[in-house]
């Protein structure tokens, strides 16, 4: 049976493939500024300077564009865990040292851009919001304890998350029933997807190299996927209610995230596994199915709990009205 390939090994391979892709990325990718996306005129001071602190009347944003918002923006405020888990697997030097610099400056626009919107509008409690930061930061984010560290792994994990992100940011913009809140986190989706799109070549190259080890990493990934937001202050509640809204939820997972890409991978169809690849891919079909019939479950239990929750909202009209 071949070894496995070591870290430096794989990072030495694809370097060739980083360099194109980095240049690739900065072809394509735009240059764009956070102020040009925030209703500056709507901002006015907090007490601390003579004004009027945050009250809930002051939010234009629905309960559900709230949760999302601050569950995205939190997504994003975690960039030094992300950036230490990425800089940590790939090396500092050449192509790769260029992208985990490029990309962690990239990322950090983006939680400037929706703190500076979120303040400006009083969109949420910038206080809550603060304190919420604090803890989230202080925690980190760690990969779930089945998935070894490593160069595979990571560029695995982050090929599916930018894609997730793409997908919830982009369903938040809609929610948020603003053209400014929508014309921005559009903005923010585009980054994230040529950023999805750098670490599938990537995970695709690795995949050629080692299809076996590659495919190991990426079923280990696709089988523990957490979405970014896992340990941070109500992310069972916002995640619920995100999922419930249809922002981000598990058919959106199966059938805009992980298909999409091990399609892209041709995973299913490729010929060049051995018997320890082929067990593997076994197993992530057998993974993929057992999600599909989660799907159908999911929302079978969100179409019942939506309607129980219309009745109530009627016989509370109703009762108003009556
Ligand atoms: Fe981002
Ligand atoms: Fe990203």
């Amino acid at each position: 049976m071949a070894r496995d390939l070591t870290q430096l090994e794989l990072l030495t391979e694809l370097e060739p493939v980083a360099e194109q892709n980095v240049n690739r990325h900065l072809s394509l990718a735009k240059e764009w500024h956070p102020h040009d996306y925030v209703p500056w005129d709507e901002g006015r001071n907090f007490a601390a300077l003579g004004g009027q602190d945050w009250d809930p009347d002051q939010s234009k944003l629905s309960e559900v564009a709230k949760a999302a918002m601050i569950t995205n923006l939190l997504t994003e405020d975690n960039l030094p865990s992300y950036h230490r888990e990425i800089a940590e697997n790939f090396s500092q030097d050449g192509a790769w040292g260029t992208w985990v610099g490029r990309w962690t400056a990239e990322e950090n626009r983006h939680g400037i851009v929706m703190r500076d919107y979120l303040v400006v509008t009083r969109g949420v409690d910038p206080v809550a919001l603060e304190q919420a930061r604090m803890v989230h930061m202080t925690n980190g984010f760690a990969s779930p304890a089945e998935v070894d560290a490593g160069f595979l792994h990571s560029v695995a994990y982050v090929t599916f998350q930018e894609l997730a992100t793409r997908v919830s940011h982009r369903n938040t913009g809609k929610v948020c029933d603003d053209v400014i809140a929508d014309r921005m986190l559009q903005r923010i989706a585009a980054d994230e997807n040529l950023h999805m799109i750098f670490y599938r070549n990537m995970c695709g190259a690795a995949l050629d190299l080692c299809p076996d080890q590659a495919l190991e990493a990426i079923a280990l990934i696709v089988e523990n996927f957490q979405m970014p937001g896992a340990g941070m202050p109500n992310f069972r509640r916002n995640g619920v209610l995100m999922a419930k809204h249809g922002i981000y939820d598990l058919r959106q997972h199966l059938e805009e995230v992980v298909q999409p890409v091990l399609k892209k991978w041709d995973v299913f169809g490729r010929t060049d596994f051995t018997a320890r690849g082929e067990q593997t891919r076994e197993r992530l079909a057998d993974f993929l199915d057992k999600l599909s019939k989660d799907v159908e479950k999911f929302e079978e239990q969100r179409d019942r709990m939506l309607a129980r929750e219309a009745a109530k909202r009627e016989k509370a009209f109703a009762t108003v009205s009556g």
